[in-house]
């Protein structure tokens, strides 16, 4: 057995999570696996390593463990996110078939419309916050399509933020976030009891499925935050990270507006390059070794989804943003039995943004600063000033 490598830094400071690449870099170089005293777990920052450990789910549990925190971890109860084995597949189908592409044609439309319409608006004004572009989106599509009710709207954004947040270690970050993250939970309690879901929706249905004793009423609410919860923030960061990256890489957003056809490609490229989390956790089920690094029965692994995408040993120029590379195989959506289920919806949220820019936008220019938001899961901008050129 390797003796296993200490990093002393906490990767959770504020400082640590505006500039999180020099942190990964050195943890990459330390070993496969790399204590973190701060946080009493093995953090695994290479590529090989986080693929095995994702897609080995008998080994490496969910329930009671994504969080690096044990009142988050009991919060998430009943969650597809923290459940395993046959529970786990029983709840991933109640749900993700409404995610698949051919089921989401119904909602394709409505996407394509609202992405030209934000950027037809953000074309006239000129000058744009890329996060208010991204948020847009989201929001008028996602919660009729999950079901959540027209009122409390306005929080949803906060929420959601919230319930990312918590799933890092117990840090002021988190702790500052749990009160919103609790009023999430109690909400949806209240609206799924109260059976105010929009009609037709992915609750809607569910409940109709409890009422024919599929599932349990009980298990409505939690599966309602696993779908509304990760299905803002992760998005309205990834589509400013695409207005980012191609204002600042011109050449890019000159290859695709010459070949639309790159634009999956292009969408596995940001989602690699930028990736919108940045790692979860999974607890050892018994003894074992992980790279020759012993790892006892119970201890927590943290899989670095974001330190994967730009390990030196798997991509080639791994920090360089190349909308050509083949980057499919990136971590940014999991992998194995948790993969995301909304990246279906994420997908196509990305391309309809991106086709709606390259009809109407000749040129993406970043002014001013971006900053970056806090967030102990989430990496995203906060604010990014955008002119937007007309073609
Ligand atoms: C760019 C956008 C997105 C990114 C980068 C992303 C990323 C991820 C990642 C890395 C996981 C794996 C978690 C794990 O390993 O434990 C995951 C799981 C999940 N995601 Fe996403 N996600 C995105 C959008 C969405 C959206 C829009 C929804 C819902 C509408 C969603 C719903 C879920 C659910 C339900 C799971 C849990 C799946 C399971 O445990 O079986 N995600 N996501």
């Amino acid at each position: 057995m390797t003796t296993v490598a200490e990093y002393p830094a906490n990767i959770y400071t504020t400082d640590a999570i505006l500039n999180p690449y020099p942190h990964y870099q050195r943890m990459r170089r330390l070993g496969p696996a790399v204590w973190l005293n701060r946080h009493k777990c093995f953090a695994l920052p290479r590529y090989p390593e986080c693929k095995a450990t994702l897609r080995d789910d008998q080994q490496f549990l969910s329930d009671h463990s994504v969080a690096l925190n044990a009142l988050c971890n009991r919060l998430s109860r009943g969650t597809t996110l923290a459940s395993d084995g046959d529970e786990h597949a029983r709840r991933r189908k109640l749900v993700a078939h409404r995610l698949l592409p051919r089921a989401l044609r119904g909602v394709s439309d409505a996407v394509d419309d609202q992405a030209r319409s934000v950027v037809e608006a953000a074309v006239a004004r000129g000058t744009v916050d890329g996060v208010d572009l991204a948020t847009a989106l989201p929001l008028a599509v996602v919660p009729d399509l999950v079901g959540w009710p027209r009122d409390q709207r306005e929080h949803l954004l906060a929420w959601g933020a919230a319930s990312f947040d918590i799933l890092g270690p117990l840090n002021w970050q988190a702790i500052k976030a749990l009160p919103r993250a609790v009023q999430m939970v109690r909400f949806v309690r209240r609206v799924v009891a109260e059976r105010r879901v929009v009609p037709g929706s992915i609750v809607d249905e569910l409940l109709h499925a409890a009422d024919d004793g599929v599932l349990a009423h009980d298990d409505c609410p939690a599966l309602m935050i696993d779908y509304i919860a990760p299905s803002l923030d992760t998005t309205i960061s990834a589509i400013p990270n695409a207005l980012y990256l191609l204002g600042t890489h011109p050449e890019q957003w000159q290859r695709l507006k010459e070949d639309p056809a790159l634009i999956p490609g292009a969408v596995n490229e940001i989602v690699r390059y930028e990736s919108p989390l940045r790692a979860f956790a999974r607890r050892v089920s018994c003894d074992t070794e992980i790279a020759g690094v012993a790892i006892p029965s119970g201890a927590q692994v943290l899989v670095m989804y974001a330190s994967a995408n730009r390990d030196e040993d798997e991509w080639d120029r791994a920090e360089v943003f190349d909308i050509g590379r083949d980057a499919g195989r990136h971590m940014g959506f999991g992998n194995g039995a948790h993969a995301c289920a909304g990246q279906g919806l994420a997908r196509l949220e990305t391309t309809a943004m991106l086709q709606a820019l390259l009809r109407r936008v000749d040129r993406i220019e970043v002014v001013g600063e971006p900053e970056w938001a806090v967030n102990n899961i989430i990496r995203r901008h906060r604010r990014l000033p955008l002119r937007l050129i007309a073609a």
